[in-house]
């Protein structure tokens, strides 16, 4: 048995978010829910989560997890608000730990705790979970964020940010404890699934201004991607990838997304006035000496 795939495409961040069930049961998992978040306004809104919102309830669906392929840094999750509408158990990389200890000392959080409490269901490479009458197989996949992980499930694969589609090639590794190193060796475990397994991107930046595309197989990927085919060798890859991280700007979310997506997408409480405020570190303070 195969799960039943949708997808939904946020355009603001250019995020894919899955909702994946099983056929039988009818549980569901949504995997990488984006929330609504404007950098220019500061506003919160939730109308990207309430197609999610509205396909569970038309489909009748059950929300049983709610999974994260890592802690984002362009886009703030929608999992709290989900789980709070739909319920459900929210799921992570055990790593999610190191990015919350990184994030929590950048941000000077001391009251933070960083130990993944604020997941429901924190899984390591090998572990696997049921969604009615199939299972998720997790892989660590780390690389882009030390966090990351792919799950698989049947003849699919949520591979988060690792590959793009082959016309875009493979994830920047320049985040806190990211390596191109260990994001090739990432992307050879995820060549070695079968290559007929379909592969399900979390971002498609639509190059050249073509529709948006969200899966290719194992062997599409091996064939054409134009960062990482099966014979690039390890070091020609790392090169590559660092020149091009090198040239790449800062997320325009990242103070947002990270303090908000460590947190499982819960705002840090409302000061005495009652609003809410995300903190954003200035750096390069030394240039005004
Ligand atoms: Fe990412």
């Amino acid at each position: 048995m195969q799960p039943v795939i949708k997808h939904f495409f946020h355009s603001a961040s250019f995020t894919l978010t899955y909702v994946v069930s099983c056929p039988e049961t009818k549980q569901c998992a949504i995997i990488d829910p984006a929330l609504d978040f404007d950098i220019f306004s500061s506003h919160i809104d939730t109308s990207f989560a309430q197609e999610i919102i509205g396909y569970v309830k038309k489909q009748s669906l059950e929300v049983k997890w709610i999974m994260e392929t890592h802690a984002h840094a362009d886009h703030v999750t929608a999992a709290s608000y989900l789980k709070k509408k739909l319920g459900g158990q929210l799921v992570c990389g055990r790593d999610v730990t190191s990015v919350q200890s990184t994030f929590k000392e950048l941000f000077n959080f001391p009251d933070f705790k960083d130990d993944g409490s604020q997941f429901d269901l924190l899984v390591r490479d090998g572990e696997s979970f049921d969604l009615g009458k199939l299972t998720f197989k997790v892989m660590s996949t780390p690389g882009h964020t030390p966090d990351s992980v792919t799950y698989v499930i049947g003849d699919h694969a949520f591979i988060g940010d690792t590959l793009f589609m082959p016309d875009s090639g493979s994830a920047r590794c320049d985040f806190p404890d990211g390596s191109a190193a260990l994001l090739y060796q990432s992307i050879q475990k995820i060549y070695q699934l079968d290559d007929n397994v379909k592969l399900y991107m979390c971002h498609d930046y639509q190059p050249n201004g073509r529709e948006v595309a969200y899966y290719c197989t194992v062997a599409q990927q091996k064939a054409e991607n134009i960062q990482i085919c099966s014979n690039i060798s390890e070091q020609a890859y790392i090169e590559k990838r660092e020149q091009r991280d090198g040239k790449l700007a800062v997320p325009r979310l990242i103070y947002p997304s990270l303090q908000l997506n460590i947190r499982a997408g819960q705002l840090p409480g409302p000061e005495s006035d009652n609003q809410y405020f995300l903190k954003t570190p200035i750096f390069g303070v030394e240039n005004l000496n």
